[in-house]
């Protein structure tokens, strides 16, 4: 649906899009996620037409869009700050859009209706739209934007303004409605955990880069560096050295833990021999308790912090040979105590969750 082709953008001598080359498809949840300021903005107001380029080519639907101005695009977007007009009703927010539109005034009415059932706002067209909570604004925004049927709908940060709570809600909203409209979905989101929550496929963005883009599992399972680890959620990171390597398999000295044997796939940032990290997240680690044991390896250790959430508790836990702490979180399980600072344990995990970075 969208492809971008080796897209650049400077301002004055900032380059802000350095080499984006990326197709969206039809129909997709699709996110960039990154850091503030590392051109997520920038990217999807390129497909909005708001932002020229300054080389490479963006095509939508399989056109060049080098000369078609914005409100001739087949997308609409929606943003951060909703942009909604205060004065107007709900009813006339929505249907702002088809001012000029050729239908009759019984036909817009009843386009109107059916984008704020669209967005669980049915009878509300009404209301003023300044008597809104913030969710319902953004609602209002969604069917203003729906209601002009783009073949794509572009969200710079639409949830960031609401309290924790609300944005869930919202998140899981508006999954149901990307399915049931159907249209392609461009979301850009600072928030890791939104962007896993939403996407068909997430485009990770450094400094005008794109580091990695993939399905939020491989995203989480398989980050190609330490960076994009590092960007979506916890992982533990521990000096390793490559020994060895061999069909399909990468033998390495794993921080500390011993001598295991990995697959090449588990390394998808390419390593190149010598010396290198290895990666693993705190779900991967499980404390034992009495009577358990490991299915693969085992190592003991001490307990030096305890972070407790009520449903997960996260240990720091120094393991016998490793010269840091890691992270572990274990779920509360009825019935199992916290354990306390300085706590001896026994610690297992598996090679097979390992992922090794250069
Ligand atoms: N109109 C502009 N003029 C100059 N610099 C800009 C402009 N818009 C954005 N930038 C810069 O480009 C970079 C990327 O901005 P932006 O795309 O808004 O990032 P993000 O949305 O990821 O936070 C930032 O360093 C920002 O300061
Ligand atoms: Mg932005």
């Amino acid at each position: 649906m969208i492809e971008f082709q080796d897209v650049h953008k400077y301002y004055g001598d900032y380059h802000a899009l350095r080499g984006i080359t990326a197709t969206i498809r039809a129909g997709e949840f699709f996110s960039l996620l990154g850091p503030s300021g590392c051109g997520k903005t920038t990217l999807l107001r390129t497909i909005a037409g708001f932002e020229g380029i300054s080389s490479g080519a963006v095509m939508i639907d399989g056109k060049h869009m080098a000369h078609v101005p914005a409100n001739k695009r087949p997308t609409n977007m929606v943003f951060q700050s909703y942009a909604i007009f205060p004065h107007l009703s709900v009813a006339e927010n929505v249907g702002f859009g088809l001012r000029r539109d050729p239908r009759s005034a019984a036909e817009k009415i009843r386009a109107v209706d059916e984008a704020l059932e669209m967005v669980g706002l049915k009878g509300y067209g009404n209301r003023a739209a300044h008597a809104l909570s913030g969710g319902q604004r953004q609602r209002v925004a969604l069917a203003r934007a729906l209601i002009l049927k783009p073949k794509v709908l572009l969200l710079d940060e639409p949830l960031s303004a609401l309290d924790k709570k609300m944005r869930e809600q919202m998140q899981v909203e508006l999954i149901k409605l990307q399915r049931q409209v159907g249209i392609t979905f461009v979301l850009v989101t600072h928030d890791q955990e939104e962007a896993l929550v939403m996407s068909d496929r997430i485009a990770v963005m450094f400094e005008g880069e794109i580091a990695q883009l993939d399905d939020p599992e491989t995203l989480y399972r398989r980050p190609n560096s330490r960076r994009v680890a590092d960007f979506i959620g916890v992982m533990n990171f521990l000096p390793a050295k490559v020994t060895g390597e061999s069909n399909g398999h990468i033998s390495i000295e794993a921080g500390g833990l011993g001598q295991v044997d990995i697959e090449a796939a588990q390394a998808p940032g390419k390593i190149s021999g010598g010396e290198a990290w290895v990666g693993f997240r705190p779900e991967t680690l499980t404390i034992l308790y009495e009577g358990q044991t490991a299915m693969d390896r085992e190592t003991p250790g001490t307990v030096e912090e305890v972070v407790y959430y009520g449903d997960m508790t996260y240990y720091d836990v120094r393991l016998d040979g490793v010269d840091r702490p890691v992270r572990i979180s274990m779920r509360n399980v009825f019935g199992r105590p916290v354990l306390d600072i300085g706590t001896r344990t026994r610690v297992a995990w598996s090679p097979g969750a390992l992922v090794l970075f250069r």
